[in-house]
């Protein structure tokens, strides 16, 4: 793809998605309000629009001379999304509507939509694969899915093909050191260890360990940025090679536990973390992890980034700081 608009190209995963982009040779446009996205994160090399997708004139603007939309720009706090879901169903599927119209408008044919492990709700496998059945437990995860449902008209009935990407969890930065945004307040569990490790928290709260899980504390599957990055610019090639439209899940398929989390960060950076053990999180699976067979088959995907190692590695170089 020559010129790609990255709709939330300001954002944690957006902006790595930015970097192997241009790193591809991408014409790149970043388009975002810079609610949760910040200045840091964009790379001089991209054009910047600062604009909402609740803003159809803007975004029907930015999309001129685009091929392809990669589309990240979404609210993200499980939490909040229960507590606010007037705003989640505003930004996340109003917002995306727009996204699409302004599209089918401008005879953009090409969508890379972001979505996420969380439309399969309480797993009835601890593996999951795409065929696994879809059955949401917090607003978010149906934000996402009712997306991926929108998409499979938009493409039956606009002509635009979409790769749904289902994220697990994401985590890691650049090696490069290229992102320098970190995200401000963070509800997720590495971001978290970081805080409580360089001191920005005195102790953090480890969610349960009693799970029927090898050390009591819940298995997820965690994949480095970078990697899902790398599965959009094949998820675009793909596309414009004529590729049919999919939805895939990204992940390594190897689960680490939270105190596996823990414990390999302190031994990696060499700094005590304090936690207590809490009480279980509401709604937390004990087990989750990805089959990710089919990007393998049909992108060619294969993390290379997510050991654990890289991951910690690589977010504590800007936690240090
Ligand atoms: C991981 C593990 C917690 C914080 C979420 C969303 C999902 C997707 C990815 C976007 C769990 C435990 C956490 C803490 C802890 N988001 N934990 N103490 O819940 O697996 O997935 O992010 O698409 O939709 O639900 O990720 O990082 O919140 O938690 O013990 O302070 O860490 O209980 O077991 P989760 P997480």
């Amino acid at each position: 793809m020559t010129n790609v608009l990255v709709i939330g190209g300001a954002g944690y995963i957006g902006s790595h998605v930015v970097a192997a982009l241009l790193d591809n040779g991408a014409t790149v446009t970043v388009f975002d309000n810079l609610s949760t996205g910040t200045r840091e994160n964009l790379f001089p090399t991209a054009r910047f629009i600062q604009g909402d997708i609740l803003d159809k004139q803007a975004l029907s603007a930015a999309m001129t001379g685009q091929e392809a939309v990669v589309h990240l720009a979404a609210k993200k706090a499980v939490g909040e999304s229960m507590q606010y879901p007037d705003k989640y169903a505003e930004n996340n599927i109003s917002g995306t509507l727009n996204v699409l119209n302004a599209m089918a408008e401008n005879k953009v044919k090409a969508f890379v939509f972001s979505s996420s492990a969380a439309v399969y709700g309480i797993p009835q496998e601890s593996v999951l694969d795409e065929t696994c059945p879809v059955d949401p437990i917090n607003f978010y995860g149906f934000t996402k899915l009712e997306i991926e449902r929108f998409l499979t008209w938009y493409d039956r009935l606009k002509d635009i093909r979409f790769v749904s990407l289902r994220y697990f969890n994401a985590v890691g930065y650049d090696a490069a050191g290229r992102v320098k945004g970190l995200e401000k307040n963070p509800q997720n569990l590495l971001p978290i260890i970081m805080e409580t490790a360089a001191g920005i928290r005195s102790k953090m709260a480890v969610f349960g360990n009693d799970y029927d899980t090898p050390d009591g504390t819940c298995i997820r599957d965690y994949i480095h940025v970078t990697d899902l990055a790398d599965a959009h610019v094949r998820a675009l090639h793909y596309l414009k090679t004529g590729g049919k439209s999919q939805i895939l899940n990204l992940g390594t398929g190897t689960g680490h536990s939270v105190m596996d989390m823990i414990q390999k960060t302190q031994e990696l950076i060499h700094r005590p973390i304090s936690f207590d053990i809490a009480p279980r999180r509401p709604g937390d699976p004990a087990k989750l992890t990805a089959k990710a067979d089919a990007a393998h088959t049909i992108l060619g995907w294969t993390p290379r980034h997510s050991s654990l190692d890289e991951i910690i590695l690589s977010t504590w170089r800007l936690y240090q700081k």
